[in-house]
């Protein structure tokens, strides 16, 4: 795909226009993307999917992000180089919002969603292997930050997301390397559940982004 095009979505036929080629740019359409966002998110999690007026700001915010807005980044603190901490209140739609913001930008490679359990399964399988294996140059989005438990392989025992989440901050000298994650805990239960070393480094590595506290539980 021509990246002078990516403006241009086709869903099933359907022709989305996200925004139009300006000075060698693409200018995005906010309103256009919403349109998009909702498109998708029907055809993925079902005709009950809407993208909620309350959850524009936040949206807006992250899709600035995502279509490397500089401008409004600048505006709202957020920092390109950083990957993204979206946290909020449980169902208030973190991990579907994650997978779908993939989709505005495909001319940038697919970061997979991974759930943090998921890791750890993996870890009380192969062992230490697993955390060499997400010290690469690929990005991530841990998906339920905190919920996972401790790491246990035969007699090691592990905090895998913070040996992970330390390993891909310490490869920062070298590369830029992004990671998103989603979480349901706000800066401070953090701070608690990883240490405030970690907690300095995870500011390093992510922009912290959130729903308001009272965002809608869309499970119900
Ligand atoms: N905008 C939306 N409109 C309608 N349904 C939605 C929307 N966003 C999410 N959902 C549905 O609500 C449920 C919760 O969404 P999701 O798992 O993305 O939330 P979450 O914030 O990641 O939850 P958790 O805190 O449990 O990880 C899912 O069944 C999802 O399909
Ligand atoms: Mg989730």
């Amino acid at each position: 795909m021509k990246i002078n095009q990516a403006h241009i979505i086709i869903e099933k036929g359907v022709k989305f226009n996200i925004g139009s080629p300006k000075e060698g740019y693409i200018k995005y359409d906010f309103d256009k993307i919403i349109v998009y966002l909702e498109a998708k998110g029907k055809r993925i999690y079902g005709n009950k999917f809407k993208i909620y007026k309350a959850d524009h700001p936040l949206i807006f915010k992250l899709c600035c992000y995502f279509i490397k807005d500089h401008f409004n980044c600048k505006k709202f603190g957020i920092d390109i180089n950083k990957g993204i901490l979206l946290s909020g209140p449980v169902g208030c739609g973190k991990t579907s919002l994650m997978k779908l913001l993939r989709y505005i930008v495909p001319h940038i490679p697919h970061y997979e969603v991974i759930p943090t359990k998921n890791i750890v399964f993996g870890f009380n399988n192969i062992g230490f292997k697993i955390i060499e294996a997400y010290n690469d140059k690929l990005v991530y989005c841990f998906d339920d930050l905190g919920t996972e438990t401790t790491g246990r392989h035969f007699t090691n025992v592990c905090n895998v997301m913070s040996d992970i989440l330390l390993a891909r901050h310490k490869s920062l000298i070298n590369h830029q390397i992004l990671t998103h994650a989603t979480t349901n805990f706000n800066s401070n239960e953090l701070k608690e559940h990883y240490g405030s070393d970690l907690h300095s480094k995870m500011q390093e590595l992510f922009n912290y982004i959130s729903f308001k506290k009272g965002a809608k539980n869309k499970h119900r």
